[in-house]
């Protein structure tokens, strides 16, 4: 039987990066959370939007609805360990920037986490969010992007396998 991967893949994968205050062990707190993503794409040239497949059951949804903002942030293949480990644990019980060391820098233009050591990042403001199936695609407009970094970036092959760019 034809699985996704064996046609779709691979693909970039990106960590999305969102802030809320959630009730989490039955306590108010104001999470920072980091997820592994290998559905996005850009969707719109002009304005600039950039569309995230978020599954019904992760934190990350969450946090999304509720601030209405994310951060796309484009990853180094060095750090393919960190991408798995952030979509392998949920931030309902584990503090993943702490888990992987990843450091945070504010963003700009939204109130929202970014990872330092990201090549590029996308600031996104939520103007659509659309049910598919087990996930729901938050179509965001880009308020604010930057390359910080040349480098390889991260390409998902299924299972814990990784590959990157090659030119
Ligand atoms: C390589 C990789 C790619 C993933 N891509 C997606 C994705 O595109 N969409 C999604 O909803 N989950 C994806 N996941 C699963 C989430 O990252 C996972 O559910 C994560 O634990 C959610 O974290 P959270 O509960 O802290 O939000 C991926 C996981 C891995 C390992």
């Amino acid at each position: 039987m034809m699985e996704l991967r064996h046609i779709a893949y691979p693909r970039q994968t990106v960590l999305i990066t969102s802030e809320a205050e959630v009730t989490l062990m039955g306590k108010k707190v104001e999470k920072k959370n980091i997820m592994t993503m290998s559905w996005s794409m850009p969707v719109s040239f002009e304005p600039w939007m950039y569309a995230i497949a978020v599954n019904d059951e992760c934190l990350s949804l969450e946090l999304i609805r509720k601030s209405k903002v994310f951060c796309v942030n484009f990853m180094p293949i060095e750090l393919k360990n960190n991408v798995l480990y952030c979509g392998r644990n949920s931030g309902r019980t584990k503090d993943k920037f702490k888990e992987t060391g990843l450091k945070e820098e504010e963003c700009e233009k939204i109130h929202c986490p970014r990872i330092k050591k990201a090549l590029a990042y996308l600031e996104c403001e939520v103007a659509e969010e659309i049910k598919a199936g087990d996930h729901f695609v938050f179509i965001g407009n880009v308020v604010n992007a930057k390359i910080k970094k040349e480098g390889n970036r991260v390409f998902h092959k299924g299972g814990d396998k990784f590959t990157t760019t090659i030119d």
